[in-house]
């Protein structure tokens, strides 16, 4: 039912700096593969084979990724290197991937709101943070859970997890009620609050099911947190409807936007992928 994902991937990753300078954050990668990549692998486990891609100026590798690239091919064909380009090549013509720019950054919902001419107004659609790297080793996905929860609930909804409560001003907040194991029926959302303001410390990560009248909202919401079109704030409209669930998924998310997590992913996938115990 959810065919398309969107991947907004405009960002200047100025935490990773001079790396990102003239490489997008999201062709930073984990082991061997570009964060980016790992996201569309998830999503299109979940389903989703329309890759729906929000770049900016200096994103062009990330086209790049997901083509063909002869000249390589040329070079290691029939040699015992050949097997490297599997994965990639088998993800590539499984999906469809389209672009569109985002010319001034103007926020994660602006960002959602760029990507409306690739998604269209019918359907229901997942985003996917390349930086919230999700990983659950024995079980689905995480856009997976999600999919399989859309399908009974017909709404919008978001992952969270439990953060410390120190950490409340790096994310959207919920607040809410829980209608069964791990769901919530949101009544409440801030974008990074500060300590005393948060309704509590379940924390929106880089995963959404967006119902497609979120673009109408976007429209008309007005710049929040940072002067920027948030993404919580739209949503905030629609759980004023009663129209959006928070998530409590299963499986482990790195911040691979920060130095730490990064480096935490790094090793975790080393020991898991590398050196099975
Ligand atoms: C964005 C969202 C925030 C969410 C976070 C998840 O913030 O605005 O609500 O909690 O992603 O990673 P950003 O990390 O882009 O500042």
């Amino acid at each position: 039912m959810i065919k398309k994902c969107l991947f907004p991937a405009a960002g200047y990753g100025t935490r990773f700096l001079p790396a990102t300078k003239a490489m997008p954050k999201e062709m930073l990668p984990i082991l061997n593969k570009p964060l980016i990549q790992y996201g569309v692998e998830e999503a299109l486990k979940a389903g989703c084979c329309t890759m729906a891609i929000v770049t900016g100026r200096g994103k062009r590798s990330i086209e790049d990724h997901f083509d063909i690239s002869y000249e390589l091919e040329h070079q290691i064909k029939g040699t015992d290197k050949e097997n490297y380009l599997d994965e990639i090549r088998t993800l590539i013509q499984a999906c469809t991937f389209s672009y569109t720019r985002q010319n001034e950054m103007k926020g994660l919902g602006h960002a959602i709101l760029t990507g409306e001419t690739l998604i269209g107004q019918e359907d229901p659609f997942a985003v996917v943070l390349a930086d919230d790297l999700c990983a659950n080793p024995n079980g689905k996905g995480v856009l997976s859970q999600m999919v399989r929860l859309y399908e009974k609930y017909h709404c919008s909804i978001v992952a969270i997890e439990e953060i410390e409560p120190k950490n409340v001003d790096k994310y959207g907040i919920i607040e809410g009620e829980e209608i069964e194991k791990g769901v919530y029926k949101v009544s409440n959302m801030i974008e990074k609050p500060s300590t005393q303001e948060a309704p509590s410390n379940l924390a929106v990560i880089g995963r959404y099911i967006l119902t497609p009248d979120i673009f109408n909202i976007l429209r008309v919401t007005k710049p929040g947190k940072k002067g920027e079109i948030q993404i919580t704030d739209a949503l905030l409209q629609q759980a004023k409807a009663g129209k959006v669930l928070a998530y409590k998924f299963e499986g482990k998310r790195y911040d691979c936007g920060s130095i730490d997590g990064f480096v935490q992913a790094t090793n975790d996938f080393y020991h898991t992928l590398y050196h099975k115990v």
